[in-house]
């Protein structure tokens, strides 16, 4: 496959449909294992995870619900600083074995500012399930449960992912080249 250009910047291809593929569906037999009879909620957060969401949550065979939220985040007061809110949260998660969907997971600030929120409505279990991980990146530490790859410290576009609004239809993951 050949190089492409989105906006202004080349990328090159990285993790292919096929492997993509498989290892959604090894995650997803993790998950019909480890999810047996709890009704999970997964929470897919967009808007990154529309595509990988979609094909993981295909791929399950127990019963399970899901909801898309988006995460905005403001400049708060100075004593709360920077604040992330969740758009579409509308459901109780008191009790619930929840899991959270997301694309890739940079420096781990979104998560690491955001589960706090979701803890203190005391879910009875929440775990992370995201495709893409930069260790090399990491600034706020935190273990995914669920991990489809662990990638280089290398900006990625397609399956969902952008650069600057474009590279979301690409059907395959791309990395920017050197
Ligand atoms: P974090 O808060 O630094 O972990 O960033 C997470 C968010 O940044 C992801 O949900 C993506 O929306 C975005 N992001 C981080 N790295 C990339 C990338 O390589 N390509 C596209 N989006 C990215």
């Amino acid at each position: 496959m050949a190089t492409i250009t989105v906006h202004d910047k080349n990328f090159e291809p990285y993790l292919s449909v096929e492997e993509i593929h498989s290892r959604i569906r090894f995650i997803a037999h993790q998950l019909n294992t480890d999810y047996i009879d709890k009704k999970p909620l997964f929470i897919a957060i967009l808007n990154g995870s529309f595509i990988f969401a979609a094909d993981l949550f295909k791929e399950l065979t127990i019963d399970a619900e899901i909801c898309f939220i988006k995460l905005a985040s403001y400049k708060g007061s100075k004593s709360t600083g920077h604040v992330i809110t969740a758009i579409g949260l509308d459901m109780d998660l008191f009790g619930r074995d929840v899991v959270i969907l997301e694309d890739i997971v940079d420096t781990g600030k979104t998560l690491h500012e955001f589960l706090p929120q979701l803890r203190h409505q005391q879910p009875s279990s929440l775990k992370i399930v995201a495709l893409l991980h930069k260790p090399d990146a990491t600034v706020f530490p935190m273990h995914i449960d669920y991990l489809g790859f662990s990638i280089p410290d290398k900006f990625v576009v397609g399956y969902g992912l952008d650069y600057d609004g474009l590279g979301r239809n690409i059907p395959e993951i791309y990395r920017l080249t050197e």
